[in-house]
């Protein structure tokens, strides 16, 4: 296998995000964002992690891109912070930061890099939380307000957007969980938060649509296949619940079926409560591109002590299953089923993956970053894409997460996901073996 198997157009990059890589969190005019605060509550972040400098990316930003270049990649995926646009989330501008954005995809154009920006991957600002942020009423005008200034201000050079990353990463972990920023928990803050979300990715997307001429339009989602641990009918049931909600429930009203009541009364009432039949064709959108963003599988047992859902992971090291150090299953042909499971409905039109990585506990053998387990990774899901792709899958692109190690939200700066080693004391970039790995394969 080498890349010009999948096209000459076809679309390799790597991915990050702001809150994870940026540091000068406090600095240059931007406001707080809520992983700036929820990362100072005590045990929120293992070994009380803070995002404060990550890996300074604000300041090195040349270095990184020039990465990005020599590893052989074409696209570089960053994310805006909102907070540092607009400190106090909207309103009053923040100049600098938007002269920051300006110099990075500058760069990337010097680079000949194509820069593909992310609009919202988690950092919510923190004065908007303290609104109410995602359950709040207002976000939806507040995310309008700050995608029209970076659509009309940044439009004329990019014109590769992602909406928002992982609606059902940070509305469930954030919102129902409390594990992620902003911390809160329970049911009704979840179905707030989530509702509001679904209306901002279709908003965004059609604010996008009328301010970017040619502008390619995607939004992010985390997408796991979820197979039953056994045929049994409980088991069968939790897993189909499931995949409604962690595959389903922010997909599917993109695509104009509105939320997946049918197969989950509990679904059904949150419909019935927030009459999400009248934003149905709000939360529609006609996207360029469906990214698809794959770690793990999720095997699914009936579990009559967890509230709500009734089901329970059966996971990856207790079924003696090769996994990383996130304890995530490796399963290639999974990430087959799973590209092929979103491809399956008729509107979409295309598919990019705009993550897909591991994490592992990297190696120094002389000298070297020996991280062979993830070139075997990376072979594996790449074979396991051509092969969706042969079958006529449009897949469009490939990012790999991430550029370099960093901030990895509640699991702080331990699980290193990275194609760059970072030393997080001095800040230098090492490429691992991977990285050379990637070189090579671009370079065919
Ligand atoms: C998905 C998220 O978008 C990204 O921010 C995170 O670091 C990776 N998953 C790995 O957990």
């Amino acid at each position: 296998m080498q890349s010009s198997d999948f096209g000459n157009d076809f679309l390799w990059g790597v991915a990050t995000a702001a809150a994870q890589i940026e540091g000068a969190a406090n600095d240059y005019g931007k406001g707080p964002s809520i992983w700036d605060t929820f990362s100072k509550r005590t045990g929120k972040i293992k070994k009380g992690h803070q995002p404060t400098l990550a890996c300074d990316f604000y300041h090195r930003y040349l270095e990184d891109i020039a990465l990005v270049k020599t590893l052989g990649f074409k696209v570089f995926r960053f994310s805006i912070a909102w907070a540092r646009i607009f400190p106090l989330g909207h309103g009053s501008i923040n100049p600098e930061g938007v002269a920051f954005y300006h110099r990075v995809i500058d760069e990337c154009l010097m680079q000949d890099l194509v820069p593909m920006v992310t609009l919202y991957h988690w950092d919510l600002p923190e004065a908007l939380s303290k609104e109410g942020g995602w359950t709040a009423f207002g976000i939806n005008s507040w995310f309008n307000e700050y995608v029209t200034f970076c659509a009309k201000e940044y439009g004329d050079k990019v014109k590769q957007w992602i909406v928002i990353n992982e609606p059902f990463g940070f509305t469930s972990l954030g919102y129902m969980l409390g594990v992620h920023a902003p911390g809160q928990t329970g049911v009704n803050n979840f179905f707030d938060a989530a509702l509001h979300t679904a209306i901002a990715q279709a908003d965004g997307a059609k604010i996008l649509r009328a301010e970017v001429s040619s502008a390619v339009i995607g939004t992010a989602f985390s997408c796991s296949e979820v197979v039953p641990y056994t045929q049994s009918a409980q088991d069968l049931l939790a897993a189909k619940r499931t995949d409604a909600l962690m595959n389903r429930f922010f997909f599917e009203p993109v695509l104009g079926l509105g939320f997946p009541t049918s197969d989950w009364e509990v679904l059904e009432k949150f419909a019935i409560s927030h009459s999400t039949w009248r934003h149905q064709e709000r939360m529609k959108f006609d996207f360029d591109f469906i990214g698809l963003q794959n770690y793990f599988p999720l095997v699914i047992r009936y579990n009559a002590f967890i509230p709500i859902l009734q089901a329970w992971e059966a996971k990856a090291k207790n079924r003696k299953v090769p996994h990383t150090a996130m304890g995530w299953e490796i399963n290639a042909d999974s990430f087959y089923r799973i590209i092929k499971q979103f491809a399956s409905y008729p509107q979409v039109k295309s598919i990019m993956v705009t993550e897909n990585g591991a994490a592992f506990h990297d190696k120094v053998i002389d000298g070297k970053i020996d991280d062979r387990e993830r070139i075997e990774y990376f072979e594996a899901y790449l074979s396991a894409m051509l092969k969706a792709k042969n079958e006529g899958i449009n897949i469009t692109g490939y990012l790999a997460w991430t550029l370099m190690d960093n901030f990895e939200w509640a699991e702080g700066y331990q699980a290193r996901f990275g194609l760059v080693h970072n030393d997080f004391k001095t800040q230098q970039r090492t490429i691992k073996q991977s990285g050379y790995w990637w070189q090579q394969f671009l370079s065919k």
